[in-house]
């Protein structure tokens, strides 16, 4: 069978992306491919590396371990529980979630704390959108989330490679910023087990650990959640985690990164390229709040 030339999720995006533009009234007529996605001209990361090197220590410690570990991993039934400060605390099916929130391509770079990088196209909806469904009370000013704990499909939970559940947090406005997604697919289909299936945190301008995977409860609160890796570590790990080439890791620079099918390293770009993020820090200390 022949491949159509353009793949369905790319042909897509560049449409929306077109469609989007034209809204603004900003062009007419062509837009180059390059700028198909969320003016990304990165190349994409090719689905088989995407899916096959992974960190997720619920099933290992290792990055080529997941694929495997997780194929039997059930998703389907799934909930998730949106919950904490808020008017309208809800339960959603993950098919009520699909049907309710419009789910749009993006593609963005993914930058990990262990400076290795990939182009990811997702597919998911504006975390904001689910936040407004449940109404958040005036006191919540962070949003926790919390990755689903099987230890009967999890073997990295049976060895306990950290405390489970995964959490992770984000100030609330962070959490509104409109390139603050939840994915719930990638390359034009549904999340494969090991990216974090059945629905998943991007939060693109920050280190990977932030985007957390297979979520299923999402809570408004006051306070700034504990978040896994900075109790585990919090001299190297920041609530914050925003990409920044000026502070280092303290046991690896972060000026520089190795794009996954790359030889050459490239320099790493503060908020991992996304600057339209910058005003949410204004007067804060980024080396501080790392
Ligand atoms: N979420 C959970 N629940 N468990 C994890 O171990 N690893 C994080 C993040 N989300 C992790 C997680 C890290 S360190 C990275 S770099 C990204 O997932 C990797 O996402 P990917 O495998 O889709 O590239």
């Amino acid at each position: 069978m022949n491949e159509p030339v353009t793949p369905e999720w790319l042909y897509l995006s560049r449409r929306r992306f077109i469609k989007g533009l034209a809204a603004l009234g900003v062009v007419a007529g062509s837009t180059p491919l390059a700028y198909a996605a969320d003016n990304l001209s990165d190349e994409i990361t090719p689905f088989e590396k995407a899916s096959a090197y992974n960190n997720f220590y619920e099933f290992s410690l290792g990055k080529t371990e997941p694929a495997d570990l997780a194929k039997g991993f059930v998703t389907s039934p799934w909930r998730v529980a949106v919950g904490g400060l808020v008017a309208k605390p809800a339960t959603f099916d993950m098919k009520e979630i699909l049907a309710r929130f419009p789910q749009r391509d993006r593609v963005y770079r993914l930058r990990c704390v262990e400076a290795w990088s990939m182009v990811i196209p997702w597919r998911g909806f504006p975390l904001a959108a689910l936040l407004d469904e449940v109404k958040p009370a005036p006191e919540a000013k962070f949003v926790r989330f919390e990755t689903a704990v099987v230890p009967k499909q999890m073997p990295g939970v049976r060895a306990g490679n950290l405390p489970f559940p995964y959490v992770e947090g984000l100030r609330i406005d962070e959490a509104r910023h409109p390139l603050a997604i939840l994915a719930t697919g990638m390359y034009g289909k549904p999340l494969p087990p090991q990216n974090g299936a059945p629905i998943r945190l991007v939060v693109p301008w920050k280190y990977g650990f932030k985007s957390i995977k297979s979520v299923v409860k999402i809570d408004l609160v006051a306070e700034q959640p504990r978040t896994t890796w900075q109790a585990q570590n919090p001299a190297e790990y920041g609530f914050y985690a925003n990409v920044n080439p000026t502070v280092d890791h303290p046991r690896w620079s972060q000026a520089s990164e190795r794009r996954i099918g790359e030889w050459l390293r490239r320099k790493t770009l503060p908020f991992n390229g996304y600057m339209e993020v910058a005003s949410l820090y204004k007067g804060m200390d980024l080396t501080k709040n790392f």
